[in-house]
Parts: structure tokens; sequence; C-alpha cells
């Protein structure tokens, strides 16, 4: 376990995200994660499109699934799963202004019938035990603090042979306290922008996607293909800075833009990458 700050809050995480939510619009596009990028050169938005569809054959996505989208950002990932694998999806999330976005887009989208959107805390969602077929955490983890109580819930939820499918940023070793010296300010800077994290190894999230009644059937670190991600969340700030100054202020936006730097640097000392599970809960 590593960068383990002292956590806030499910809910200051929500403020953080009702906050931010109109900006990251601007600046991350649609799909609120990072991109699966077959080469630098693929625009930004099929490279996050391509992590969905890399996150569903993770997760054995098919017609009439019931999903459960943890941290669903503005929908567009539910929409799509909807969409393209023709499942029922609820979505939750700490953020009002999030989930709010998500009904208005939804209703006026051609899956309103497939997709509802909800508040909810992951680590404590209050949903019906064996409820879902498929339980879909993409890129939302890592501002949880209590990852076991998020697996906890996830495996509780799960019908019996269903599948937990994740993604998210990972830290590739425990961080040593000569590192957390080096990348204090980093660090700092990260939760600013992005709300307060605590990232994990991949064997972590392994071993977590052990308990419960779970049985890890795929893992992978993909952070090679999404290091393009941070020059294309650049170009969208240079490309939208008015808007965003106008949500954000100028610091904040100037943040962001370092925050790109940041990431790319603990990227190339392999600080940081990106990591994708699934996990299988075990049949009755
Ligand atoms: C980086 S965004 C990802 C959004 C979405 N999954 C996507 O890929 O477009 C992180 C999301 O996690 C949500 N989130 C963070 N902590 C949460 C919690 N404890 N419970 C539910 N949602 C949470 C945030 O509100 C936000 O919607």
């Amino acid at each position: 376990v590593t960068k383990d700050q002292p956590n806030t809050s499910g809910n200051s995480v929500g403020a953080h995200y009702d906050k931010i939510t109109a900006a990251w619009i601007y600046l991350l596009g649609e799909d609120l994660h990072y991109g699966d990028f077959e080469n630098p050169q693929t625009p930004l938005a099929a490279a996050t499109a391509r992590l969905t569809e890399r996150m569903a054959a993770a997760g054995q996505l098919r017609p009439g699934l019931d999903v459960l989208d943890v941290g669903c950002g503005i929908g567009t990932p539910a929409m799509t799963v909807a969409r393209r694998w023709g499942c029922r999806v609820t979505g939750i999330s700490i953020s009002d202004v999030g989930i709010d976005i998500a009904r208005q887009r939804a209703s006026k989208s051609d899956v309103a019938d497939l997709v509802r959107f909800q508040h909810g805390d992951a680590m404590n969602n209050g949903l019906p035990d064996h409820s879902f077929d498929r339980v879909w955490v993409m890129e939302s983890s890592h501002l949880m603090k209590d990852k076991p109580a998020l697996f906890a819930e996830c495996a509780r939820v799960l019908r019996p042979g269903g599948i937990l499918v994740l993604c998210d940023i990972i830290a590739h070793a425990d961080l040593t306290i000569a590192d957390t010296m080096r990348f204090a300010r980093d660090f700092l800077l990260l939760d600013q922008v992005f709300g307060r994290a605590r990232m994990v190894t991949l064997d972590e999230y392994s071993r977590l996607g052990g308990l419960n009644g779970l049985r890890v059937i795929q893992r992978e670190d993909i952070s090679r293909q999404v290091r393009p991600t941070f020059a294309g969340w650049r170009t969208n700030a240079g490309l939208h800075r008015q808007a965003v100054e106008a949500l954000l202020g100028r610091e904040a936006t100037d943040r962001f833009v370092e925050s790109t730097s940041v990431l790319e640097r603990l990227w190339d000392l392999n600080k940081l990458g990106y990591g994708i599970l699934a996990a299988e809960k075990r049949s009755a």
C-alpha cells in the first residue's frame, strides 16, 4: 500500500467532483477516464472509448445483464454499456452534480429505458444482495480509502457467477520514505487537482479480488497504453483554456496543466501506472 495519506470522507470527494465536473468535460471529455491508446496519435475520445471496450471484454458483457456502475461520472460508460452491449445499468456516484448531468443526458438518449442513476457511496451502497450480474468500477476506486469495504460491497451485490471488473491508477510499488519526501509536492498537487486519492498496487487489488467469495480471472498492467492520456488532457486545456478558467479559476487551471507533467514524470519513473482487474464470484 502506498501514498496512504490521511483520507477525506466520501463526502469531500463528492464535493470535489461537484466542483470540477463541468470543467472535466472540457479537459477529459465526456468519458471521465484515461484513454487506452493504440498509438500516441489516437484521438483522446477514441482512446477513452477503447478503455471502455477493454473493460467490457474483461467483464464478459453480453445483452440482458444487470450491471452496477460504481462511480459513474456523468454516465458515459453506463450509456455505452447499455447501447453497445444491451445491458441494464444502474450508475451510482457520490457526486450529485455528476448524477444530475448523467440523468439529463440519459433522458435525451436512445438508452433512457436501460440506464438509471442515483446517489450512492460505493463503500456502503445500500443496494440489495445478489442484485447484479456485473459490477463495473471504472477509475473511481483510487478515490476510496476503504478498498476492502468497496470490494466487500461489490461482492455482496453480485449474483453467484457474476463478475467484478475494475480499472484504475495503480502504484507500482510501495513508496519508500525517501520517495514520500521526494514526491511530496507532486502528490499534494495531484490531491488538489484530482481529489484526495489512495493508490495501491495491482497486487493489492488482486488480493482484494480474491476475498469475499471472489476469484481473480484476469489482471493486466496497461500503464504504457494509457501514457498518452496526459498529452491529450494538456491539449484540451490549451483548446478550452477560457471556458475552464471561467469554471475553475486561473490557479486551478494552471495546476491541472502542471499535473499532466507530474503524472508523466511519475509514470516514467515507474511510480504510478494503470491496471485492470476482473474477478468472478463463486457460483452457489
Ligand atoms: C474519475 S471519475 C470516473 C467516472 C466514470 N467511471 C467514467 O469513467 O467516466 C470518478 C468517479 O468516482 C466517483 N466516486 C468517488 N468516490 C466515490 C464513492 N465513495 N462512491 C461512489 N462514487 C464515488 C466520483 O463522483 C466520480 O463520478
